[in-house]
């Protein structure tokens, strides 16, 4: 079963559902009587659907939805911070969009760094990032999210969107892996 294999609950449901109602709540504060604009959750796919879904619910403020996919481009090119991608925003008008980016986790900064960037390049008319967990210690590139649900230590975690090998995405928390899910020996 899915659920035996998690070593150690890191952020328990409980504590996500108050991450979220939290972050809800400061983006309604933020973007209160902004004159114009169109309020854009942007998610990048796929790790941060089942913190974007939730969100959506736990905001007042109208928006609408848009998702991205990127990967980075590999070990070769790490110092140019170029990332692939694989799903582009479909839209001409990012000119009269005020964008938060929805992200899983930060590790080494490089996708939320680039993202930014490109999205301020292609004419949008804001730009900020939301992230539901953050591993600061792991940072390569110096960047910091506006929105932040919580920090956590240099340990790889699943679940709530997060995947090791495209499973696990669906735990209702964050944990720890055992040995045993990266060995594949039980079951
Ligand atoms: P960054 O560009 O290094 O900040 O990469 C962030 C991306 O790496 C996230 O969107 C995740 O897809 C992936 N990632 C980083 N740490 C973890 C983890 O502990 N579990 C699952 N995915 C992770
Ligand atoms: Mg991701």
């Amino acid at each position: 079963m899915t659920d035996s294999m998690i070593a150690k609950v890191l952020v328990t449901e409980r504590e996500i559902d108050e991450i979220g109602t939290r972050i809800a709540a400061r983006i309604d504060e933020d973007f209160k009587g902004r004159d114009g604009g169109r309020l854009v959750l942007l998610g990048i796919l796929k790790g941060s659907v089942v913190f974007l879904g939730d969100l959506m619910r736990k905001l007042k403020t109208p928006h609408e939805i848009e998702f991205m996919k990127v990967s980075s481009y590999g070990a070769g090119t790490k110092t140019t911070g170029q990332l692939k991608i694989h799903l582009d925003v479909m839209r001409s008008d990012l000119g009269d969009c005020d964008i938060v980016v929805v992200e899983d986790i930060i590790d080494s900064g490089r996708t939320l760094s680039y993202l930014v960037k490109y999205l301020k390049e292609r004419g949008a008319r804001s730009v900020c990032t939301c992230t539901l967990l953050d591993k600061p210690s792991r940072r390569e590139i110096d960047f910091t999210a506006d929105y932040i649900g919580r920090e956590i230590p240099d340990e790889f975690v699943v679940g709530y969107g997060l995947d090791y090998d495209e499973k696990y995405r669906m735990l209702p928390y964050v944990g720890v892996l055992t040995p045993e899910a990266y060995t594949g020996s039980a079951k």
